[in-house]
Formats: C-alpha cells, structure tokens, sequence
C-alpha cells in the first residue's frame, strides 16, 4: 500500500468543493480526498459521485456506529458508490465491524478499505472516565480498540502521527496508520493540539496523511498539495 496525502473537503455546498477542485484539473494524478459529514449530510450521495467521475479516490470519512445489522446493510449502500476508503467507530464492537466488512465487500470479492476510529481526539481521559465509565489510561484504549479493529479484519485506524509507532508495533506493519493533525513547520496550527510536519508524519511510519485547512486556506493549494506530497511521500 503506498502512502498518499488526503486531502479533507471540509466545505458545506458542492459549489464550494467543485470550485476548489477544479484548481487541481490540471493535475495528472487527482488527489485522493476526503468527504466528511458536513459535505455529505448538505448534498447527499450525488456529490461522491460527482467528486469520484472527476477521477478522485475518495475517503468517505461518516463514521458509522450503529447495530451490526444497520451497519452492514448501510455499509454496502456505500460500498455500491464506490468509495476507496470509509471508516466506523471501533467502540460498535467487534460484531459490528465484522458485518460492515461483510456489508461493504462486493459480489466481486472487492471493497473499499475499513478504518476505525478508536476514542475521538476529543475526548480527554477525565471525560472518557467520567462520562463513558472507562477507567484504563487513555493509550491503553486506543491501542485496545486497535487490536479489535485489526481482529475484526479491519486495514487499519484513524489515529495521531505520534501513535502510528505503536499502532504498527501492535497490529502489524501493513495495518494502515490515517493520520490527521498535520502542519508545515512555519503554517498555522489552527485548532489541532499536536501536530507534525508531513515529513514528520513520514519519519512515524504514518501510511495516509488526512490534511484540511494547510491545503484548503492556503493561498496556493496545488503549490501546498505539492509541497506535503513532496514532504511525505518524497
Ligand atoms: O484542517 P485540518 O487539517 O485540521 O483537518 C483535519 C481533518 O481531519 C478534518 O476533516 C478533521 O475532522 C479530521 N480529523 C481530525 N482529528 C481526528 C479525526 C479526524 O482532525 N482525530
């Protein structure tokens, strides 16, 4: 699996996004992006498959959790628009990863790759104890969660550049590392806490760098997408 730089489409219309887009037409490899539930959730399936005909790999980052049932039967609606990449929450269970696998893999034996999400970077240890009554360190969930994900035959978890190390350590080397909170060394940091450099984020061993506003905000963004894919992926 080769590394890659996604690039997060967080805009709330599909004028906003097609706008954007239409900087990287140019591009002979179109960049591999992300959809998340804003875009999603303003203009439905047709915007993936729009983004998706422009010749975009596309990571549909909706974060299911759910009833393994519903999951399942959701999971292959996605499957059939042929994302690249999707991902749920690990904490719906071993059971419920299982039938989204089950749900996205297609008449053909082929699927877009799984990715769970362990505890949301949102979510600090106090919160964690006192509102979800889970009292292990932090770490230890995140890593425990991965395990799950990686016996549930996931690819891999969303997580920070600073645990791809152990993730690998734990799960494999060929369990996928997604990893967001990416910076330039001189670029605002925005409202992410820790961050690191594409190369940085390389150094890790991190397989997929998700990267929104460097790249969107910036006044060049084909010129900024350049630079983290030149950064990371060399
Ligand atoms: O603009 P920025 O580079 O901070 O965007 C990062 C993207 O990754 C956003 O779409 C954000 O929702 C997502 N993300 C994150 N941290 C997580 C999970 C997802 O920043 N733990």
């Amino acid at each position: 699996m080769g590394k890659d730089v996604i690039i997060a489409l967080d805009f709330d219309s599909r004028e906003k996004t097609l706008t954007f887009l239409d900087r990287f037409a140019g591009e002979k490899q179109k960049p591999f992006v992300k959809i998340g539930m804003e875009l999603y959730y303003a203009e439905g399936p047709s915007i993936v498959r729009e983004v998706k005909a422009r010749g975009h790999k596309i990571f549909l980052d909706l974060k299911l959790h759910d009833i393994p049932n519903t999951v399942k039967k959701a999971m292959a609606v996605l499957s059939g628009l042929d994302v690249d990449m999707t991902n749920l929450h690990a904490a719906g269970t071993k059971a419920m990863m299982e039938a989204a696998l089950e749900g996205l893999t297609r008449p053909d034996g082929t699927r877009p790759l799984l990715i769970a999400v362990t505890q949301l970077t949102s979510t600090s240890q106090e919160r964690m104890e006192e509102d979800l009554l889970i009292r292990e360190p932090l770490d230890q969930v995140v890593m425990h969660y991965a395990k799950c994900a990686a016996g549930a035959g996931l690819d891999g978890v969303v997580c920070s550049p600073l645990e791809a190390g152990k993730v690998h350590t734990a799960c494999g080397e060929k369990f996928l590392t997604v990893t967001p909170g990416v910076r330039f060394a001189d670029g605002d940091v925005g409202d992410q806490v820790r961050v690191t450099t594409p190369a940085k984020a390389k150094e890790l061993g991190s397989d997929y760098i998700v990267v929104g506003r460097p790249v969107t905000q910036a006044e060049d963004p084909v010129a900024a997408y350049r630079r983290c894919v030149s950064e990371f992926v060399g």
